[in-house]
């Protein structure tokens, strides 16, 4: 029995949070190991909808443990709401459930505002959610952080800030010619998270151990998706952490040696919100079909989502790089009303034709998508629980897709329900 990862094959928002929630009942324990609340993982319970941030897919189940590790980027004001969220509609009544890692770094006020003004000046604009997240990890990085654990040090907290503010308000006054951080005012709302992120925190580091000992079954929630990676993503076109299932082991401590299957999630036809390349992205009707049917807006600043066909080119590349095992193909049912779907197989850019994406962000736009068209049902697939049910058409367009991509389909899901899905191999059985 081995542990699972779950990662997003695409741009984001592909259905992760709706798989993590269904295999949350076969784990005992739920990591989250990059990203912060740039994520927004949607999950439809009872007809109800949760959307969560920061916090693990998995806390809707009572009992599980969910961890918030080391490589997430913690913006502690969206975390409170969070809890008070969930405890308000009868999650977490075991604050134990929830474990945060003491070397999570910190969201803090100016990260959000540089990241803001910075959006707001450039010229070439990345269409970043607002979050502070490219702030907060570049001060990781730069060795200025602030983590969770030097805010539960009040002394360290308050000297951290002074010193990080001499440069961020350095930058805010002179250059973006905006108005500066007070540290008492910082450190003064910051005593509250102080507060709440004590009951959380914890070495997670050595929980995880100790669960990998004792032979738990954990499972890696991933945020955003492959081509949001800072390395292997659409640079500069990406959040910035790694996106990847490499990184499973570096955000939250797991060895790598801990983690024997990789689920990709990624959608039957491709979205991406906010700026840069997209391939096979339709600016007409079609696309507004399928944001239309798709309810594709997105769940952290509800901008719409652009959508297109499925690309294999970017979902092959990115099945190698997670060393995916299975995949699940998500939002069949959004396909319903067309009569015919196409697969991007390859690129053609000049005279060649690639089977992997280009290496240069600047060549993407000149490739041009080389379609194949596959009928369409036109039935309903909505809510189709068992694989002998659905249409044939919508069979052969999942069987082609596997051709076409060389990964077995795991999973298929059928509507955004949990009961809405069907399970062809449960990668913790
Ligand atoms: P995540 O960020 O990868 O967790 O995905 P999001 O939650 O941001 O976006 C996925 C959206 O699609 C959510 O609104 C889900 O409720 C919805 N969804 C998930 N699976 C399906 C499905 O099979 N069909 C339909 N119609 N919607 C789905
Ligand atoms: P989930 O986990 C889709 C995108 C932003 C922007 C770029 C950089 O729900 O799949 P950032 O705020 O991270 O600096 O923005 O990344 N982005 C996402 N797109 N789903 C997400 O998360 C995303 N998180 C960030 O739109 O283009
Ligand atoms: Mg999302």
């Amino acid at each position: 029995m081995s542990n699972v990862g779950v990662v997003g094959i695409q741009w984001g928002d592909e259905g992760k949070g709706k798989i993590i929630d269904i295999l949350s009942e076969y784990a005992d324990v739920i990591v989250r190991f990059q990203g912060g609340a740039n994520a927004g993982h949607t999950i439809v319970v009872g007809g109800k909808k949760v959307i969560l941030h920061l916090i693990p897919s998995g806390i809707l189940h009572e009992k599980k443990y969910c961890i918030i590790g080391n490589g997430v980027v913690l913006d502690p004001g969206i975390l409170e709401q969070e809890i008070n969220d969930l405890k308000s509609i009868g999650y977490i009544k075991d604050d134990k459930r929830l474990m945060i890692s003491g070397l999570t770094h910190i969201i803090m006020p100016y990260h959000k505002k540089l990241d803001m003004l910075r959006e707001s000046k450039k010229k070439n604009k990345i269409g970043t959610t607002g979050r502070g997240i490219g702030p907060a990890y570049e001060d990781k990085v730069s060795r200025m952080g602030i983590r969770v654990i030097d805010l539960l040090d009040k002394k360290m907290f308050s000297d951290m800030v002074k010193e990080n503010l001499e440069i961020k308000n350095f930058i805010i006054k002179k250059y973006y010619k905006d108005q500066p951080f007070k540290a008492r005012e910082i450190i003064k709302s910051y005593e509250v998270y102080r507060k709440l992120l004590k009951k959380y925190t914890t070495d997670t580091t050595q929980f995880i151990h100790k669960c990998q000992q004792e032979g738990k079954k954990m499972l890696f929630e991933g945020a955003q998706g492959t081509y949001l990676d800072v390395d292997h993503g659409t640079y500069p076109f990406v959040t910035s952490s790694n996106t990847v299932s490499g990184n499973i082991f570096s955000g939250s401590g797991a060895p790598p040696t801990s983690v024997g299957y990789i689920l990709g999630i990624c959608k039957a036809y491709t979205t991406r919100v906010g700026e840069g390349p997209f391939p096979t992205e339709l600016s007409d009707e079609t696309g507004e079909r399928i944001r239309k049917i798709g309810g594709e807006y997105g769940a952290t600043t509800n901008r719409p989502r652009r959508c297109g066909w499925f690309d294999a080119v970017i979902v092959r590349r990115a099945l190698k790089l997670n060393g995916v095992k299975g995949l699940c193909m998500m939002k069949l049912d959004v396909l319903d009303e067309f009569d015919k779907i196409r697969v991007c197989t390859k690129y053609k850019l000049g005279n060649r034709f690639l089977t992997d994406p280009p290496m240069a962000t600047t060549s993407y736009p000149k490739c041009e998508p080389v379609y194949e068209d596959i009928d369409g049902w036109n039935s309903p697939t909505r809510g189709i629980t068992s694989y002998g049910d659905l249409p044939l058409n919508a069979r052969k367009y999942l069987k082609r897709l596997e051709e076409i991509v060389g990964v077995n389909i795991d999973i298929i899901s059928t509507g955004p329900e949990r009961e809405s899905t069907i399970v062809l191999k449960n990668p913790f059985e």
